[in-house]
Formats: C-alpha cells, sequence, structure tokens
C-alpha cells in the first residue's frame, strides 16, 4: 500500500502518473468508479474534478451510482443528460434502492442503456440482462453488474446470490476469452453481504465497489485472482450532515418524540470518492487499484494504491 496526499489540483495532477502503472507491456485499462453522487452539491464536484481526472490518469471509463442525484432522490432526464454530457465525461451511471424515485428513470431506460438498473429488481422486463459497453481504447467491453444487498432493506429483491450463479459463468467465458472485462457495483447495507459477492465473483469481476451506505470503508485490495474490491466506496457529497442530508432535517428523526422533518441534501463538507482500477488488457483483471479521495474544503487529494497480492 502507498499513499499520495497533496494540497490542490496542480500538485495532485502533477504527482499523479507517478503513482499509475506504466501502459506497457501488457495494456493498461483504466476504469472509475463513483459511489452515490448526491444532489447538487454532488454533481458540482463531479463537473468540477471529473473532466481533469478523466484526463490527466487517462481514464478509459468512469461509472457513477446515481440513485441520489436529484435531490437526494433518484433521477431526471436533465440530470442524465448534464451528467452524461462529453464535458462531464459519466459514461454510465448505476443505481440502487431510489432507482424510481422519479418516474422519469423509465423514460430515460428506454431511451439510453447507458443507465443500468439493479438486475435482481422484481417484475420490471429486461432488467436482468448484463449491459456491456464500449471501451475507448480496448479490445475489450465492460459488463455492468449491478444489484441490490437484502438484508435491512425496505423492498423485495431477488436474490442477488443466485442472479450471480446463472451469471458468473457467462461473464467468467466472456473475460477469459478476451472479450469483456467486468465491473460490479453492489448497492448494499451489510459488509457481508457485499464482501460474499466480492468472493464470489474472485477472478471474474476486475472491480467491485458497495455503494449505498454513503461512508467510504478503508479495506480496498486486489486479491490474488487479480478482483479488486472496496466494501463502501462512500457517496460523493456532503459529509457534514447524516448521509448527506442536513443536520437539521436529520437529528429530529433520532430523538424522543421522533419528528419527521423535511429532509434536505446538506451542502457542508464536500468529498467526492471513488475507486481507480488499473486492469490489464491481456487478462481483463486488475493490476492496481486506488481509492481516492477529494475533500473541498481542505483542498486535499488522498490516493492510496493497493496492487495484486501474490498468488498463494
Ligand atoms: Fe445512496
Ligand atoms: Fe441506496
Amino acid at each position: 500500500m502507498s499513499i499520495l496526499v497533496c494540497k490542490g489540483n496542480d500538485a495532485f495532477f502533477e504527482a499523479l502518473p507517478s503513482a499509475l502503472l506504466p501502459q506497457e507491456p501488457e495494456g493498461i485499462i483504466r476504469v472509475l468508479m463513483l459511489g452515490d453522487v448526491i444532489g447538487r452539491p454532488g454533481r458540482k464536484i463531479v463537473k468540477s474534478l471529473l473532466p481533469q481526472l478523466k484526463h490527466r490518469a487517462k481514464i478509459n471509463i468512469a461509472t457513477v451510482n446515481g440513485e441520489n442525484l436529484a435531490g437526494g432522490f433518484g433521477i431526471t432526464q436533465k440530470i442524465f443528460n448534464e451528467l452524461t454530457a462529453p464535458a462531464t465525461g459519466v459514461d454510465i451511471i448505476s443505481m440502487g434502492n431510489h432507482w424510481c424515485d422519479k418516474p422519469e428513470v423509465h423514460a430515460i431506460r428506454k431511451a439510453s442503456n447507458r443507465i443500468v438498473l439493479p438486475q435482481n429488481l422484481k417484475n420490471l422486463e429486461g432488467v436482468e440482462l448484463i449491459p456491456e459497453f464500449e471501451i475507448p481504447g480496448s479490445r475489450r467491453t465492460l459488463c455492468v453488474v449491478n444489484l441490490m444487498g437484502i438484508f435491512a432493506m425496505k423492498h423485495e429483491y431477488n436474490d442477488p446470490f443466485a442472479f450471480l450463479e446463472k451469471a458468473r459463468p457467462v461473464l467468467e467465458a466472456k473475460v477469459q476469452g478476451g472479450q469483456s472485462i467486468v465491473v460490479v457495483d453492489v448497492h448494499a447495507e451489510a459488509s457481508s453481504e457485499k464482501q460474499a459477492i466480492a468472493w464470489f465473483m474472485d477472478g471474474v469481476a476486475a472491480g467491485l465497489i458497495g455503494t449505498h451506505t454513503h461512508t467510504p470503508t478503508s479495506d480496498e485490495r486486489v486479491t490474488r485472482k487479480g478482483t479488486a474490491f472496496l466494501t463502501d466506496v462512500g457517496m460523493t457529497g456532503p459529509y457534514e450532515s447524516v448521509i448527506g442530508m442536513t443536520l437539521d432535517g436529520s437529528m429530529p428523526r433520532y430523538f424522543t418524540p421522533k419528528q419527521k422533518k423535511p429532509q434536505e441534501v446538506s451542502e457542508k463538507d464536500v468529498w467526492l470518492c471513488g475507486f481507480l482500477l488499473e486492469i490489464s488488457e491481456k487478462s481483463g483483471l486488475t493490476r492496481a487499484a486506488h481509492r481516492i479521495q477529494y475533500r473541498e474544503d481542505a483542498e486535499e487529494w488522498t490516493l492510496r494504491t493497493v496492487t495484486a497480492q501474490r498468488p498463494s
């Protein structure tokens, strides 16, 4: 593990290339995955930093979890267009339990495959198909798996493990055949569920992030088989909050008598949190991964790098 800490964008982007793998000899594909982007402050920091980050780190393709983009609840067409515009640079938006808080999601999904809904949603036609995207600069495609966990969720979902038992052999053949790279966004409350899914996909998925808790964990790793995982990548949004929402709106919910005040997205102490995978074009699996955080108030970037564990 190595850590790069820099004050300000200039220092970070200058130091960044030294923390990345060389392109040669096997070809490196860089995939950036951001967790739940929260409301306007989350969108703003993505728009201000992603284009430069993509350019300077030579990132081939970027995903975000978009279930909280519209005021914390769901996604609108306007926001989808804004984020996926080339000037912003989001390539794919995965979702979570707030996927249908705004009904526009159905029209967005009809018009574009760049929004990926959890494949274990119940009773939604075609949702179980794992989409495959071209990766600029690579011969391989990117298969994006998005799954809901089932522990402590308000709604019911199909069993994510049963889904993967069927999908895994197909994905494995695509990775081993040189056709695809697989990444997974597990949207779940329980670390145990996310870790179990990561181990089940070990050696097939190049990378897996957890989302939904809005709180980053510090357990990033690359397994012996080349699967990078981080139990929760954390939200890209305001951290002076309770999981993104203002203290004024949130705190009265916890004390007696309990008050349900309107929930509003906080604007204070915004961070960008992501997981950057460096994937071998040859194997379709990960050689190095970086947990990236930027804290706006401190203007501080942190990049924590882990490389593949030695094969046992
Ligand atoms: Fe979320
Ligand atoms: Fe969620």
